[in-house]
């Protein structure tokens, strides 16, 4: 018997399946090309039960459970999710853990990116008590904590260089020692780590450990976007419309046909989760039982200005290449100012724009003085 996802049991699972089939296209089980006979009840085949909650049968998403039920009892192997954000990668993260023989042990996530690096160690490794101003007692780390459960590095991508080499050591030699300490613990939890970043790429710029990165995509997930799955769109729209009407205790709703194809037709750039706060916005603007497509209403993501063709000649004269040459950095520092131009120094555009998270370019800002930044 295996323990559900974090997301409460599902007593309605039988029905609410039911339901989904029904009002989906109705198509006989079919058989995936090495991964055998897919079910029609809006749930990929889970021998284990731990991925109930991810719905889709999409060949993508059939792949990305029957890998997490495959590499669960492995405990000893690390798994790479990747997918771009509101893909599911927490869920999946979660469907591992649960779907292995530790199931009970905690399941902790950190994410790389939201935490300054000195206190990102002493949470992932803990702290000898006085190791640093502020350290009146000995904490013990995540990895201690998780004992033989899972530790989920959510933006691994953004893990800051000196802890990418203490990270490394803790794959390869599953020990560590607390920040200020020299005793060494034994680390026997499993590491899932997430990325919405291509880490190769990383790897190429010379921002991510090539030999972590090895040692991090042993297995990998992909979690492919929501506008590649077909008719996954339409199954978790139903879900999430049941669910959520059930959560809070109203009768049943329905799409008129006009909401499904506006559902169809959008390309969902912010993927599962956009689609369910969608849900949730009709859910709260229907009058009736009925949901209308005027009721579906798409937020827009860019918050900027529209760019205009004359900026984009503004930025490119703005690098400026001497004939000694340029260095890396002055390039960087460079491009990232006319970046920020173009992007009316709105940072999360700006970031968007360079390929990069908004915790680096707030970073790289900070160390090029390109502007004030908030706080980290
Ligand atoms: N296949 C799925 N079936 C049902 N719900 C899903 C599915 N995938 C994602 N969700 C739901 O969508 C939301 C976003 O999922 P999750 O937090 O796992 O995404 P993520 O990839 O970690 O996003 P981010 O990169 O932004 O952190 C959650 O509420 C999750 O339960
Ligand atoms: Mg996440």
């Amino acid at each position: 018997m295996r323990t559900a996802l974090s997301e409460p049991t599902d007593p309605h699972a039988s029905s609410l399946a039911e339901t989904v089939r029904a009002r989906t296209r109705a198509r006989p089980g079919r058989e995936v090309a090495g991964l055998g006979a897919v079910k029609d009840d809006g749930r990929a085949f889970d021998p284990t039960g731990a991925f109930r909650n991810a719905i889709g049968t999409s060949v993508s998403v059939q792949r990305a459970v029957l890998l997490g039920c495959k590499v669960a009892r492995h405990t000893a192997t690390t798994v790479l999710i990747q997918g771009d954000t509101g893909t599911g990668k927490e869920l999946f993260a979660r469907g591992v853990h649960y779907a292995g023989p530790h199931e009970g042990e905690p399941f902790v996530a950190i994410n790389c990116a939201a935490i300054p690096e000195n206190l990102l160690e002493s949470e992932l490794f803990g702290h000898e008590k006085g190791s640093f101003t502020g350290a009146d007692q000995q904490k013990r780390g995540l990895l201690e904590f998780a004992g033989r459960g899972t530790v989920f590095l959510d933006e691994i991508s953004e893990l800051p260089p000196g802890t990418q080499s203490k990270l490394l050591r803790v794959l390869e030699e599953r020990r560590v020692r607390r920040v200020g300490g020299l005793a060494e613990y034994e680390v026997r939890c499993r590491i899932i780590a997430a990325t919405n970043r291509d880490l190769s790429t990383a790897v190429a710029r010379g921002d991510f450990r090539e030999d972590l990165y090895y040692r991090l995509n042993v297995f990998r997930i992909e979690l492919p976007p929501l506008r590649e799955r077909g008719n996954d769109v339409e199954m978790l729209a139903w879900h999430f419309l049941e669910s959520l009407c059930r959560e809070r205790g109203m009768s049943p709703r329905e799409f008129s046909a006009g909401a499904l194809s506006a559902l169809r037709a959008y390309s969902w750039p912010g993927n599962v989760r956009e689609l369910k706060n969608t849900i949730e916005r009709a859910i709260i603007l229907a009058e009736g039982d009925v949901i209308e497509s005027d009721q579906i209403i798409i937020q827009q993501r860019s918050v900027a200005p529209a760019l205009t063709a004359g900026d984009s000649i503004h930025a490119a004269a703005a690098i400026v290449v001497p004939p000694e040459g340029l260095t890396l950095d002055d390039a960087e520092r460079q491009l990232i100012a006319a970046t920020l131009k173009l992007a009316r120094h709105n940072h999360s555009l700006a970031a968007k724009m360079l390929g990069l998270s908004r915790p680096t370019i707030l970073r790289k800002i900070r160390k090029y003085g390109l502007g004030r930044v908030p706080d980290e």
